[in-house]
């Protein structure tokens, strides 16, 4: 049989170690890779920390990993977008409860990807600058497209001007880089926050206007320039921007919508070991706390939220009219950017659990990348 390295999991709450997986053929519908550069995302981290509470389905030894780019080796039945050679990127889909496989988690050196979450990236792009785009891209995709949450208009490389506005709160994130720009590619305008170091980039990115998220005013300042706008939603992304973004949809005119990526309360400094339970049980009482206090803001505002899942896209009309439709042109034409810049955390599977701690410290609209 034929066996490739890949970056195990080997027990729940287990450390990471690199040793032989069986390199599997694709099925109808799947495309194989060898992985050139895998990103790092706090899922991740989340999935070896808490697998057993937010991911009680999945089957062990597992391997993490959703951001991969690298070259088709291989392609399955009914396959007709890739052939062998062909660069592409995709979202690997091994965590998720419908597939539940180690062979479509992204950090081994071959990886099953479904072909219709991949996409191919020109040449002018590098394996390592695309390897960003996945997961941050399938966030904001399900929070901005899905019937369930914003269903705004489909993005396209011409965009049509809708004249409403999209509340992106988190700009200079992974997620919401990619939620800028998917906005702005649907014709909405968009108003973001981040740090003011970061102004610059989201506009770079499509932004209409940035606003200091840490600033005492910035609610009252966005309901200030939303003035005279009709807002078609918001997508919450950072600590505390669920609640923000209620009020300040509350206070506009349009839909009362918000698209939440970040739960109430962070799963950060629940370590998978010793002290785990204490600071578990508080962190979910936390989470309880904070889902109760947003669900009696919303019926006091008439506002409504919801939580995004990002590997719901996979099974529904928007996984194809991302990595299908949009992103393989807008990407080659230069009317999408793979966003935030890559930052180099090393080379080779050994350097992921380093970069997933590096991720834990905190990144500046920068995105780890670790080449294969
Ligand atoms: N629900 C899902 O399916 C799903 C999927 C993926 C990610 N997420 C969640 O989405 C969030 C973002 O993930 P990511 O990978 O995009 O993060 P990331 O890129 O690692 O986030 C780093 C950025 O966070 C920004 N930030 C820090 N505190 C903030 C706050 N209070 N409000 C707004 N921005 C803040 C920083 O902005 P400045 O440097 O400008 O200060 C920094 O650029 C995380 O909470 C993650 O768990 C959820």
């Amino acid at each position: 049989m034929v066996e490739h390295a890949a970056l195990w999991l080997p027990t729940k709450r287990s450390r990471l170690v690199v040793g032989p997986a069986p390199s599997v053929a694709p099925g109808p519908g799947e495309i194989v890779i060898r992985a050139r550069a895998v990103a790092v995302n706090p899922f991740d981290r989340y999935i070896q920390t808490m697998g057993d509470v937010i991911t009680a389905y999945l089957t062990y030894p597992a391997v993490l990993g959703t951001d991969v780019a690298g070259e088709v080796i291989a392609v399955g039945a009914g396959v007709t977008r890739f052939a062998p050679g062909d660069r592409v990127v995709g979202q690997a889909a091994g965590l998720e409860k419908s597939r539940n496989k180690a062979a479509e988690g992204a950090f081994q050196e071959r990886v099953v990807l479904l072909a219709h979450m991949s996409a191919h990236i020109p040449d002018f792009l590098t394996y390592e600058e695309a390897a960003v785009l996945p997961l941050g891209l399938s966030t904001a995709a399900c929070g901005l497209f899905q019937k369930d949450f914003l269903a705004l208009a489909a993005p396209q490389i011409n965009p049509i001007p809708t004249g409403e506005t999209v509340l992106v709160w988190g700009g200079s994130t992974s997620v919401g880089s990619n939620a800028i720009q998917l906005a702005r590619a649907s014709g909405y305008e968009v108003i973001t926050t981040c740090s003011p170091h970061n102004f610059d980039y989201v506009r770079a990115l499509g932004a209409n206007a940035a606003f200091d998220y840490s600033s005492p005013n910035v609610k009252r300042a966005i309901i200030e320039v939303m003035r005279g706008r009709k807002m078609a939603g918001a997508i919450a992304i950072g600590k505390g921007s669920a609640s923000a973004c209620m009020d300040i949809l509350a206070q506009g005119t349009g839909r009362r919508f918000v698209a939440q990526a970040t739960p109430p309360t962070s799963f950060d400094n629940v370590p998978a070991g010793k002290g785990r339970w204490r600071k578990l049980v508080l962190a979910v009482a936390r989470m309880l706390m904070g889902n109760l206090a947003l669900f009696l803001r919303s019926y006091h505002q008439g506002t409504a939220t919801k939580m995004i899942w990002a590997g719901s896209l996979i099974s529904n009309d928007v996984g194809p009219m991302i990595y299908e439709t949009f992103l393989p042109e807008a990407l080659a034409r230069g009317a999408y950017k793979a966003m935030p810049p890559a930052q180099s955390a090393g080379h080779g599977l050994t350097h992921i659990p380093e970069a997933l701690e590096q991720q834990r410290r905190g990144v500046s609209a920068r995105k780890l990348v670790v080449t294969l």
